[in-house]
């Protein structure tokens, strides 16, 4: 009896060590306003849970001062790892700081983290490529080789302060800008550099503004518009918006988008938006939590780009996963039957 409960006793010894063992992981997300983020911060979480860690998972209501006190209470709290998607990211110095002090690793997530040393891994989707996914789809849509044209085009980018939106624009500028020069595409507003057609905080209402005012300004008369090229689908859907207002041409033109929304899928089934370029937030974060792995475990980590994410400090050692693309004709395929949503969300 005595040894029966001897070894009962280790056990749970035992047991209750294990669990106090358990590695913690911080997981500091942008904002809930945006559908992406609560998918990728629910993601992230089951996926590190199912592996055994425990997770502090955060929001920070795209407030830099928020998200700065999150992830420095996610390093006090013992977290080993942090993985950040930061709302500006030259804005968490101090907290890398401290990061790096007590040895804590830190990966961006998605976005990332600029001017400082401390930032030991990037996992990201390939962005340059997904500007000239967009690029390409309205070059190819527009028979830009070929025809005469002019087409007449907009452009709305994403917010200055993520690094990511200037790799999105630039994308997509690439392949458009020989039409530009030649006069094929027109820019009626003649807003066309990067700092002219960003959108601040990436917002919907944000777009949406600045898009009523180019309609007010250029289209008031039935002008046609070919294309409005869109950074992403939050700000898609603020133009999309605009135009469903104040647009009086006979066509409605090409909009370009990126992250598949619930929202923005709707309008591409419905005729509204003519592409978005899709991030499987599953695949990225699987990734993340593969480097989580290996970095706790002292592996070498998996990344696939050690050239392109200079964060003005250093060269960020980076794993880009591959954005594919989607429309009305292929979002059956891409969105439903891998299981991303369900017919049902998208009526
Ligand atoms: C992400 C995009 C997203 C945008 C706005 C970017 O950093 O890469 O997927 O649409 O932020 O949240």
């Amino acid at each position: 009896m005595k040894k029966i409960l001897a070894f009962l006793l280790c056990a749970m010894l035992l047991l209750s060590c294990t669990a106090a063992l358990a590695e913690k992981v911080g997981v500091s997300m942008p904002t809930k306003d945006l559908q992406r983020w609560n998918q990728d911060g629910a993601y992230m979480e089951e996926k590190l849970k199912e592996a055994g860690y425990e997770v502090e998972l955060q929001f920070a209501s795209n407030d830099v001062p928020t998200q700065l006190n999150q992830v420095e209470t996610m390093i006090d709290d013992g977290c080993q790892v942090v993985v950040i998607a930061a709302i500006e990211g030259s804005s968490l110095g101090s907290a890398l700081d401290k990061a790096a002090e007590k040895g804590v690793k830190v990966i961006a997530y998605d976005r990332l983290l600029m001017d400082n040393a401390n930032v030991d891994y990037y996992a990201t989707f390939d962005n340059y490529k997904v500007g000239t996914v967009q690029g390409t789809y309205v070059k190819d849509a527009l028979d830009l080789d070929n025809a005469e044209g002019p087409f007449v085009m907009e452009i709305t980018a994403g917010d200055p302060g993520d690094n990511n939106a200037r790799y999105f624009y630039q994308g997509a500028i690439d392949v458009l800008k020989p039409f530009i020069d030649d006069g094929k595409i027109i820019v009626t507003s003649g807003q066309i550099e990067f700092d002219q057609v960003a959108t601040p905080t990436w917002k919907t209402d944000v777009a949406q503004k600045r898009a009523e005012d180019i309609l007010t300004a250029n289209y008031a008369n039935g002008e046609e518009l070919d294309v409005w090229l869109c950074s992403n689908d939050s700000t898609a859907l603020g133009v999309t918006n605009a135009l469903e207002a104040n647009y009086g041409g006979e066509n409605w033109p090409i909009i370009t988008g990126q992250d598949c929304d619930i929202a923005n899928t709707k309008n591409m089934i419905a005729g509204k938006q003519s592409m978005s370029v899709f991030k499987d937030t599953r695949t990225l974060a699987a990734q993340v939590v593969k480097m989580v792995g290996q970095i706790l475990s002292g592996e070498e980590v998996d990344v696939n780009d050690t050239e392109t994410y200079d964060n003005n400090v250093k060269v960020v050692p980076s794993f880009l996963c591959d954005p594919v693309f989607a429309d009305a004709n292929n979002y059956k395929e891409i969105l439903i039957d891998s299981g991303y949503y369900t017919e049902d969300q998208l009526q």
